[in-house]
């Protein structure tokens, strides 16, 4: 549920008339709703009420600061994957002791940083990452806590490019070497065995791959122990998807902790999550105005100013989006491919979506865009970052503004010899 509504044939966000914040803010932009981030943490938290359970927000979903402290601020921990989002993490208040650090290329520089911080665990993903956090660890005299990334072999995910725990993904050790590989670790003086990590995919819509998955990782549990690890935490990923208006319905957090409890229930481990798109993807919409309407040979077209640089989702995942028009219009219906100013083809955000007849001017709302929006967008094409908007009630504040013409180009600089 999000805090997104019509009221009197307008579009609101909480409290905050949106036609009043895109003359106030400009378009495109993203708005948020602080309300509707917290119910989302709140109800993954409290499904898991009196479960010994960690929820450490994926920060790569939605990394503004603002959000970031927001989330801190109801207990969520940070899933983080680069030094970057835990200098995030940290600056917007989360203690590092509810700190994970996932992804297979982390760097030395990180790792360093990682270690001094204090974070929970690592999440390592191959031999040779393992070796690297041992040897750093021990030059600093500390020990790094760890859990290895197994990869489980389970297919899900709603996109072949969101996929992440079939054996032939990047990601996590192989199944068949984790006893091995868990058996190094414990001979390493620079890491301290932690738990056990896993992650399947992004955006799944059915509990059959997590219970899959997560009843295995219980089987190498049980061998872990059996060899003499000590293995108290299992951190079970993110992944869990939402309803975007279109496809199946994705299960009930309170459903997916059910099957959880009853699938972890023997091992005895804190239980760590990592969801993302759960948390920030439907309590943020995309703000953006039609600025012409094209009658092609063949199409309708509504060309409005935000571009798949700014939400690139349909363009990368062919991902569906609702749009709404900002003003609620009961007219017939027609059809329309609605894109963006950018020069590609695939800067698309619907096609052939039916939709009350829009002019010139007016504002449509991208639902759904809280997560991986604002984080995946680029200058492409020169367009300047838009600015993140965070609603709280009927107050509004710019989390991230627009920034100017010079702002966008001070990194770069012309060599001596252009003259
Ligand atoms: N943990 C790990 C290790 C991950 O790789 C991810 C997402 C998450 C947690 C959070 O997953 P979530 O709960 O958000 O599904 N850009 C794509 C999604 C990429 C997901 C990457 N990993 C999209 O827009 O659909």
């Amino acid at each position: 549920m999000h805090h997104f509504a019509y009221r009197d044939g307008k579009l609101f966000a909480e409290d905050v008339d949106l036609t009043a914040l895109a003359d106030t803010v400009g378009t495109p932009a993203y708005v948020y709703s602080e309300a509707t981030l917290r119910r989302h943490l709140r109800v993954f938290a409290d499904a898991f009420a009196g479960a010994d359970a960690l929820v450490a927000y994926s920060v790569k979903a939605n990394s503004n600061l603002a959000v970031l402290k927001t989330l801190a601020s109801e207990g969520a921990g940070a899933d983080v994957v680069s030094g970057g989002e835990l200098q995030r993490a940290i600056a917007a208040g989360v203690a590092p002791e509810k700190i994970v650090f996932s992804g297979v290329g982390k760097t030395g520089d990180e790792i360093a940083a990682a270690i001094d911080a204090g974070i929970l665990q690592f999440n390592v993903e191959s031999a040779a990452e393992l070796a690297t956090i041992d040897a750093i660890a021990q030059n600093r005299k500390r020990q790094a806590p760890i859990a290895l990334r197994v990869n489980p072999d389970v297919a899900a995910g709603g996109h072949e490019k969101i996929s992440t725990g079939k054996k032939e993904d990047k990601f996590g050790v192989a199944w068949a070497d984790a006893r091995d590989l868990y058996a190094k670790a414990r001979a390493m003086k620079g890491v301290a065995v932690k738990g056990v990590d896993l992650h399947i995919g992004s955006q799944i819509d059915d509990l059959a791959p997590f219970e899959t998955a997560f009843t295995k990782i219980g089987g190498l549990i049980a061998d872990l122990r059996s060899d003499g690890c000590t293995i108290e935490t299992l951190d079970l990923g993110g992944g869990l998807g939402i309803p975007y208006g279109e496809g199946a319905v994705p299960p009930h957090p309170d459903d997916y902790a059910e099957m959880i409890k009853r699938v972890t229930a023997p091992l005895n481990v804190k239980l760590i999550f990592e969801p993302g798109r759960m948390i920030a993807g439907n309590a943020g919409i995309l703000l953006s105005r039609v600025l012409y309407v094209k009658e092609g040979e063949e199409k309708k077209f509504l060309i409005i100013d935000a571009g798949m640089n700014d939400l690139v989702r349909p363009a990368m995942y062919d991902a569906f989006h609702e749009i709404w028009p900002v003003a609620e219009n009961n007219a017939e219906k027609t059809k329309y491919d609605i894109v963006g100013p950018v020069c590609e083809s695939s800067d698309r955000f619907a096609r052939d979506r039916a939709m009350a007849p829009l002019k010139a001017g007016d504002l449509v709302a991208i639902m759904s865009a809280g997560a991986y929006g604002a984080v995946q967008s680029s200058q492409y094409n020169t367009r300047a970052l838009i600015p993140e908007v965070l609603v709280n009630g009927g107050q509004f504040a710019v989390i991230r503004r627009r920034p100017t013409f010079e702002e966008t180009t001070a990194l770069e600089s012309s060599p001596d010899w252009l003259g």
